[in-house]
């Protein structure tokens, strides 16, 4: 199959490289010449493991390569997958097809025959039939299908999630644009991946409702964390207790700061927009995205109540800025709420993560990056951490310790055990897991 993918982002750029490693011939386009032309040095405009090595490969290979130039992508390709972005629009919340639908008109200018357009955008129930509906102002409908064929790819995980993942959804009722999608997928099936056929509707709505499915888990656990606090219950054993429930399952119940990401914030509002617009509002949904705006900035007072109060003038060490580990992304992440409120509070921000700085640099003011993880922790009042990169679980407490000014951790992943790090000799505090000196003051 010959495959057009209109956007080299995120998505488009997993989805086109994991193409072409099924065997197909893939060809990426985004009108950002700079981003091609790193591309085609081999240089990752994205932090995505394994997607550096995948990339060569499959360039040297001859099955994958990029451009600007939509129009000679799209008059070859079998299919034309739309990956371009669909950001929250300012006010009101609700996804912005702009990208979608200006890809639309570019694309029906350029298709030569029978082509099938695939979106794989995160696009509410609808915009389908719009770009049907555009595409057939300029072709006949004999020259086309547009198809919904959703993403579930976790960053830091993508290309697993892609080349093995739980489903793959396809939404149209065309039997000729079907075939196609078949043959496209063919591995997968080969491997025993379930492919749900249905409708583009039903399509474009799983995709939402799985992701604000999973931010309700999140949210509902993190809830529970706040109760478990307040009685002296442990979180990770209510999850645990919970989760060996077939019916519930165990992912996705881990507590945090709260969900972040370019994906759960933007497509909870969205849903909840179109809920509310097709006068069936989803009041589950509207108390997730509440409840999970009001968590953020809440995690900086675990910090302000851990130093007594007042943390005017007090150094405070970060360890980790991206809103999940391995990825550079800072987009919603949990800690620029938590930052501006301890800086609101009068505190002196020193941070590090491993990937997020470059980005973090853009959106914070007055931090002090560092190198490392130590270097933020030198005669610091506290530190906490934000991010489960691998790299902090294995931190020298020894070390750690020394360079602090007090020994105060607020781990807002639950990545070090409460008991251990009292006995260490740290004050210590995560989310809804009690320490053995609070269960003992009852
Ligand atoms: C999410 C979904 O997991 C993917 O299936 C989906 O394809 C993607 O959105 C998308 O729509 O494109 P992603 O945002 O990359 O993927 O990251 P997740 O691993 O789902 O984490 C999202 C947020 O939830 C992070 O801030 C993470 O720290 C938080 N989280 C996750 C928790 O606080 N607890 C958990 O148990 C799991």
């Amino acid at each position: 199959m010959r495959i057009a993918m209109i956007g080299s982002g995120y998505v488009g750029l997993v989805s086109g490289t994991c193409f072409s490693e099924f065997g197909h011939d893939v060809i990426c386009v985004d009108k950002d010449d700079s981003k091609i032309a790193l591309l085609e040095d081999g240089v990752m405009p994205i932090y995505e493991p394994g997607l550096d090595n995948l990339v060569a490969k499959n360039v040297k290979a001859g099955r994958l390569s990029f451009t600007t130039n939509l129009k000679e992508a799209v008059k070859t390709a079998d299919a034309v997958f739309i990956g371009v972005g669909t950001p929250s629009r300012r006010g009101d919340g609700k996804a912005d097809l702009t990208y979608v639908y200006a890809a639309a008109e570019e694309i029906a200018e350029a298709i030569d025959g029978y082509t099938v357009v695939v979106t794989k955008s995160t696009v509410p129930v609808g915009t389908g039939q719009q770009v049907s509906d555009i595409i057939g102002k300029i072709c006949t409908s004999d020259d086309f299908d547009v198809v919904s064929n959703p993403e579930f790819l976790r960053e830091g995980a993508a290309i697993e999630d892609f080349m093995r993942p739980d489903r793959v959804v396809v939404g149209t009722e065309c039997p000729r644009a079907q075939k196609v999608m078949e043959a496209i997928y063919r591995p997968l099936s080969l491997i025993q991946t379930p492919i749900l056929f249905t409708s583009r509707e039903s399509s474009e709505l799983i995709k939402y409702a799985g992701n604000a499915f999973l931010a309700t888990k999140i949210t509902f656990i993190n809830e529970m964390a706040d109760l478990c606090e307040k009685v002296g219950a442990d979180v990770h054993d209510v999850a645990r207790g919970i989760g060996l429930d077939g019916r519930i399952g165990r992912k996705f119940l881990h507590p945090g700061p709260g969900f972040g990401g370019s994906c759960f914030p933007k497509d909870t509002r969205a849903l909840y927009q179109t809920s509310a617009e097709h006068d069936a509002p989803s009041r589950i949904v509207e108390a997730v995205i509440d409840i999970n705006e009001a968590r953020k900035p809440k995690m900086a007072d675990k910090v302000i109540q851990m130093l007594g109060g007042d943390i005017k003038g007090r150094k405070i060490a970060i360890l980790g800025l991206t809103f999940k580990p391995n990825t550079d992304d800072m987009r919603e992440s949990p800690s620029l709420d938590i930052i501006a409120k301890l800086q609101e509070s009068g505190a002196d921000i020193h941070a590090y993560d491993p990937e997020g700085a470059k980005e973090a640099k853009e959106l914070l003011s007055d931090v002090t990056f560092c190198e490392n993880a130590y270097t933020p922790l030198e005669n610091a009042d506290a530190v906490v951490i934000i991010t489960e990169w691998n790299e902090f679980r294995a931190l020298d407490l020894d070390r750690v310790k020394s360079l602090l000014n007090q020994p105060v951790m607020v781990d807002l992943r639950n990545i070090y055990e409460p008991e251990e790090m009292e006995a260490q000799g740290f004050q210590y505090m995560c989310v809804g897991r009690p320490t053995p000196s609070q269960i003992s003051k009852g």
